[in-house]
């Protein structure tokens, strides 16, 4: 079957999709988008003013329509995430409402709208003018499960959280142990609890749920998802490898920088650097920035460093960190895409964010995970002991850092190391049959593209 829509016949519908405005969740939900076009649909984006996307940078025939958020009633996101997503939700539920009767009104011809699963309010406005809404989670189908198993972890005392249960394995979501559940210091249990609760629930009562995930690595979480929420669930992943668009958010990135970048790269042996990126939002104090710069510099290798502005807690960064000058190459913001993939970079130290991981899995890039916090510790919990393709770093330490490249770089033959990358070679070539055809993700792709051709 094609995948090809022919707007004329009135198959290529207006997709309308509603993103959440962060990085992390922007990108593969315009790489979503981009698929969907690239099939014939055509696409409106209602965004937020905050973090607005430039349309300039998308194809000419993207609409783009804003919903304001008063930014004084909403709380510090690095205060309370949690209440902080309830009041964004509540602040722009009556917009979505307005906004999506107007484009019924005016159009006809919207099909279906997307939004990303932390929009319930949006889900809601959906379903109350009868426009049938998919919901995309942006992060692992672990994750999402993590969401709908959150009552039992609290009636099971799994959490709050218990420092001298942290290896504790939990039953009711193997693999992880107690340290790898999603958790929340700024926001009071309970509001967390609440809001992961409307997020299954929006997308329980949506038209299907959309996994940037492939069968591959997270075939059970799809089925426990798939069982437990009782609508279509598409695993299309990685969207990385589906469709390119470029950033959301300008991100001052400068092409200039980024060619010295590659070719800074292209001066260095296969597999020789270590790229090192801690992702859009984590950020690290003084201290643990000195002592990765000391464990990077010990290890001997050549490493790319990304770190940005904003990303040093408590002051302005403080560069001074006694870097080997002519091994070390310290950037504000790296194209990591083309990074992962030039054949330099040996390993990847990352922070386990979602689109990193399937990132580097789609390159085929061994990981040391140094999760920060939420999903991040699941999803280095997956790398290091169910795919194998990483190892953990133990805390910011000099010596934790050292001794987790040692484990996958060497120096010296590390049979560790070797078994990784070969194992990471191998879930690679697993992207490139998911996405080919007749491949998992492009079955799912397919299912989709069906689901959307009949609303
Ligand atoms: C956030 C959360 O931190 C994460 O837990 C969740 O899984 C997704 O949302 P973020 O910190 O933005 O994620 O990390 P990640 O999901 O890895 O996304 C970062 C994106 O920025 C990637 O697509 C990466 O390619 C891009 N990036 C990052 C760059 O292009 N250049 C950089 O220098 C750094």
């Amino acid at each position: 079957m094609s995948l090809l829509c022919d707007r004329s016949n009135g198959t290529g519908r207006r997709v309308v999709i509603i993103p959440l405005p962060y990085l992390g969740h922007m990108t593969p939900m315009f790489r979503l988008a981009a698929a969907l076009h690239a099939r014939g649909h055509a696409i409106t984006v209602l965004h937020t003013e905050l973090h607005a996307p430039d349309p300039a940078s998308y194809p000419s025939d993207y609409r783009f329509v804003g919903v304001g958020v008063p930014a004084a009633e909403l709380p510090a996101a690095s205060e309370d995430i949690a209440a902080f997503l309830v009041a964004l939700n509540d602040s722009c539920a009556a917009a979505f409402k307005d906004r999506l009767a107007a484009m019924l009104a005016a159009e006809g011809s919207v099909c279906c709208v997307v939004t990303d699963v932390v929009w319930f309010s949006a889900q809601a406005a959906a379903r109350e003018l009868g426009v049938p809404a998919l919901a995309l989670m942006t992060s692992s189908a672990a994750s999402f499960r993590t969401f709908m198993a959150y009552p039992a972890l609290l009636a099971n005392g799994h959490l709050p959280y218990d420092e001298s249960r942290r290896d504790h394995l939990v039953e009711e979501l193997p693999p992880f142990r107690v340290r790898d559940l999603q958790r929340i210091d700024t926001s009071s249990l309970d509001t967390f609890a609440g809001l992961l609760e409307r997020f299954v629930d929006g997308a329980r009562r949506s038209s299907g749920l959309i996994l940037n995930t492939f069968h591959s690595i997270e075939d059970q979480e799809v089925r426990n998802i798939r069982d437990g929420l009782a609508v279509p669930v598409f695993p299309v992943g990685p969207l990385n490898k589906i469709s390119s668009s470029p950033p959301p958010l300008p991100q001052d990135q400068d092409q200039d920088q980024d060619c010295l970048i590659l070719d800074w790269l292209d001066t260095k042996p296969t597999g020789s650097v270590l790229f090192v990126s801690l992702g859009s939002v984590a950020t690290v104090d003084a201290q643990e920035l000195a002592e990765l710069a000391r464990g990077l510099a010990d290890t001997g290798h050549p490493f790319l460093w990304v770190v940005r502005p904003g990303m040093i807690r408590g002051g302005p960064p403080d560069l001074d960190l006694e870097l080997p000058a002519d091994r070390g190459m310290v950037v504000p913001w790296a194209p990591q895409e083309e990074v992962l993939r030039h054949a330099a970079v040996g390993a990847f130290l990352t922070h386990s964010g979602w689109n990193s991981t399937v990132e580097a899995l789609s390159e085929g890039v061994p990981m040391a995970c140094l999760p920060c916090f939420g999903d991040q510790l699941g999803t280095a919990r997956y790398a290091c002991h169910v795919w194998r393709v990483g190892v953990e770093v133990q805390g910011i330490k000099r010596d934790t850092v050292r001794s987790a490249i040692h484990r996958l770089m060497g120096p010296g033959a590390i049979e560790e190391g070797k078994e990784i990358r070969e194992r990471a070679h191998d879930l690679k070539s697993k992207v490139g049959q998911s996405i080919a055809q007749g491949g998992s993700s492009h079955m799912a792709l397919l299912g989709l593209l069906e689901k959307i051709a009949c609303f």
